[in-house]
């Protein structure tokens, strides 16, 4: 289903906000917000759910931690998702309508899976025992100046950068780049698939387009740690997010399902994930 926002306007003006003003988020707001977390769906067919705590800054909860890099924060967003396939997938696509709901608000977020305490949050969120708990976001209203210590992360993981088309998109094979033109109609789906976050901005997203097919996959690093391999589930879930939502804003139609990959020659450390099929 189409998240009812501007998508491609919203994905142009998303980035990450570590630092906020430090204030709850609205009545108003929080509603406003949760009453559609309850609407989203995903083409996935697995329930995702989402989770919100206050953190009590006088009391009991202050160890609801994000090891400081956030500033100013009190109210935090979560997602999880029972343990099965396209699970993680489906979690990164259903936060991430979220956060591009969130943004279109006017709020801040920011996507956390590493730097937060999350033996914390799973008790303060009441997450189920044998649920994934992929990841956690502050929503609030920004502040006017990024803290010293988010300006430094930002140029470190260069988030202002994208990979070029040449690097992530292909035509039949690894080894033959996509053009625009060649991706056509689809074109503005891919570039907002691109401009995605990710963690630490790896872009772990590869896509092949074939006859009327775009077939979608996570790569890493031959060193990744397993943990790091299952948040490339996640991203891929949030470029297909934004692939997904701006097809649908340009009235294009078409249906993900697995296809076959016998006649694909798929790189070493790279796993399928997913096909869009129209
Ligand atoms: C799944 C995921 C996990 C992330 N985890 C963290 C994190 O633990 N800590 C953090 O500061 N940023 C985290 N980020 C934010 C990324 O660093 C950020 O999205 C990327 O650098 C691109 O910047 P942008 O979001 O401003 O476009 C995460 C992003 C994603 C999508």
């Amino acid at each position: 289903m189409k998240i009812n926002i501007p998508v491609q306007e919203t994905i142009k003006k998303r980035n990450s906000v570590r630092s906020y003003e430090a204030r709850k988020l609205s009545a108003q707001d929080k509603e406003k917000l949760m009453a559609y977390a309850a609407s989203i769906t995903n083409p996935f067919g697995v329930k995702v759910n989402f989770h919100i705590v206050e953190k009590d800054l006088e009391g009991k909860d202050v160890k609801l931690g994000t090891y400081g890099v956030i500033k100013g924060a009190t109210t935090f967003l979560g997602v999880s998702v029972e343990n099965t396939q396209l699970g993680l997938e489906a979690a990164g696509y259903a936060f991430e309508n979220l956060v591009l709901y969130a943004t279109h608000m006017g709020l801040g977020t920011v996507w956390l899976a590493a730097t937060f305490s999350r033996d914390n949050f799973t008790s303060a969120m009441g997450i189920k025992e044998n649920d994934l708990f992929p990841a956690i976001s502050p929503v609030g209203y920004p502040a006017e100046k990024k803290s010293l210590r988010e300006s430094i992360m930002r140029k470190a993981m260069k988030s202002d950068q994208r990979k070029p088309w040449k690097d992530i998109f292909f035509k039949d094979s690894f080894f033959n780049p996509l053009t625009e033109q060649e991706a056509g109609e689809y074109a503005s789906a891919l570039e907002m698939l691109r401009l995605a976050p990710s963690a630490t901005n790896a872009q772990p997203w590869r896509v092949i387009k074939q006859e009327n097919a775009f077939h979608f996959y996570e790569t890493h690093n031959v060193n990744a740690r397993p943990e790091e391999k299952l948040i490339k589930r996640v991203d891929v879930g949030i470029g297909l997010s934004h692939f997904h939502q701006t097809a649908l804003e340009n009235g294009l139609s078409g249906k993900f399902e697995k296809l076959p990959q016998d006649n694909i020659d798929i790189l070493e450390n790279t796993n399928y994930i997913i096909s869009f099929k129209y």
